[in-house]
């Protein structure tokens, strides 16, 4: 979700600065890139090395060094930030922040800037509760800074009580929830379900499809983008994990099933999983042996859940919005619009997937949608852009039932 977003992150100094360098590597695991400046107190609890290795940037420290002006000035360093993030946000960074004082490289950067401003308090709960971090943090919220924490519980001073820095994964979330504001799909949850089953014979032989999970993972991503709060459980395949969505990788039709009720209650659920319809009965533990005048094993087949009709009838867990799949070799639209009545679904993609449209394992697909006001036919177009297409009716859909 942070793909593509830049923070600058002032370190200033608390002893949970210590933490600085796992919260530089969850923000980079979303896609951000950090580009971290570390007050002298900062530096005392957390090094240089350590942030720069972790940021794979140079870290700034000194507001008069001759190259650090040169390389990136103070100006530069937050005009060219997304977000500015302070963490941990000491009680001294904040009193400067609220009264305008820049003596030393951060502050000054913080005086500069015109972006938004996200500080995680850390501090001993006393000067937490001091009626002057009380004012200043007052006067910051009035300017529009932004706050997550400071969270109760021990600290390093051996006191308890509110002060301690909010941990790295709440921070980082945070940070997301500030970038999805005003996004069209801010507060949606999504479920999406992509790639082929494995269904296994034995420990080394299983029955599958050929499906790619190229446009069920295309949908995870576009829905992230657009602010979903997104997981896509996936059968085995090559694509990689879309950017700012939890991944729950699965291999067969059960495991799949547990999956997406594990991920409820969600506002949307996409299924373009290539499901196996059967499973083997008793899938043993050994491998089947052949030889000698033995006959081929007879494989007794049991059929699958079917997920798409599960959550189609999930009563008061059903998503407001349940989408399938149709993938189809004849009559195309009669047979899809059937399964949209079996399913109990709203809305079918129905695909065209003979093997000479090349659907299967393609780039591009064609589709129809079939809703409840009736069939509309999409153009040939690429699995991306009809992720979008897609998304994009999602969106009006759920805007003009608001
Ligand atoms: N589906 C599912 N669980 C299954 C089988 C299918 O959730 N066990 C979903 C697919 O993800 C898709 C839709 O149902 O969204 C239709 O899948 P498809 O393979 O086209 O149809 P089937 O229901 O399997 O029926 P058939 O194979 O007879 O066409």
């Amino acid at each position: 979700m942070l793909e593509g977003k830049k923070v600058l992150l002032i370190v200033s100094g608390g002893i949970a600065a210590y933490k600085c360098p796992d919260l530089v590597r969850r923000l980079r695991q979303r896609g951000a890139s950090v580009r971290c400046v570390l007050t002298n107190g900062g530096a005392e609890f957390v090094t240089p090395l350590a942030l720069g290795a972790v940021s794979e940037d140079k870290v700034y420290q000194e507001l008069f060094s001759l190259t650090d002006e040169n390389e990136m000035g103070h100006i530069r360093l937050s005009r060219e930030a997304d977000l500015v993030l302070v963490a941990p946000a000491t009680a001294n960074i904040l009193a400067k922040m609220a009264h305008g004082i820049a003596d030393d490289l951060a502050s000054t950067a913080l005086m500069a800037s015109d972006k938004p401003i996200l500080c995680a308090p850390a501090m001993n709960v006393r000067m937490w509760e001091n009626p002057a971090t009380r004012e200043n943090i007052a006067t910051l919220a009035k300017r529009g800074v932004a706050f997550i924490g400071p969270e109760e519980g021990d600290m390093a001073c051996g006191e308890w009580g509110l002060g301690r820095m909010s941990e790295p994964d709440q921070i980082a979330d945070a940070v997301d929830d500030f970038f999805r504001q005003g996004l069209p799909l801010n507060g949606i949850r999504s479920l999406v379900t992509s790639g082929p089953t494995f269904e296994p014979i034995d420990p080394v032989r299983y029955l599958a499809n050929r499906s790619s999970g190229k446009q069920g993972h295309a949908i995870a991503a576009v829905l992230a983008r657009l602010g979903s709060t997104t997981t896509l459980v996936t059968g085995p395949s090559h694509q990689p994990d879309p950017a700012g969505v939890k991944m729950i990788k699965v291999e067969t039709a059960v495991q799949m099933l547990a999956a997406c009720e594990s991920a409820l209650p969600v506002d949307i659920a996409i299924l373009a999983a290539a499901v196996s319809d059967w499973r083997v009965e008793a899938a043993g533990t050994s491998k089947i042996k052949k030889g000698g005048d033995k006959k081929p094993p007879q494989l007794s087949l049991v059929e699958n859940p079917d997920i798409l009709a599960t959550l189609s009838a999930a009563g008061n867990a059903r998503p407001r919005l349940v989408i399938g799949f149709a993938a189809e070799t004849d009559d195309v639209i009669a047979n899809a619009t059937k399964k949209r009545a079996q399913k109990g679904c709203d809305w079918i993609v129905a695909n065209d997937v003979k093997p000479e449209t090349g659907t299967f394992g393609g780039d591009a697909n064609t589709v129809h949608l079939i809703t409840e006001e009736g069939v509309e036919d999409w153009p040939k177009q690429s699995k991306a852009a009809v992720a979008d297409c897609l998304a994009e009716r999602i969106v009006d859909t759920l805007t003009s039932a608001q």
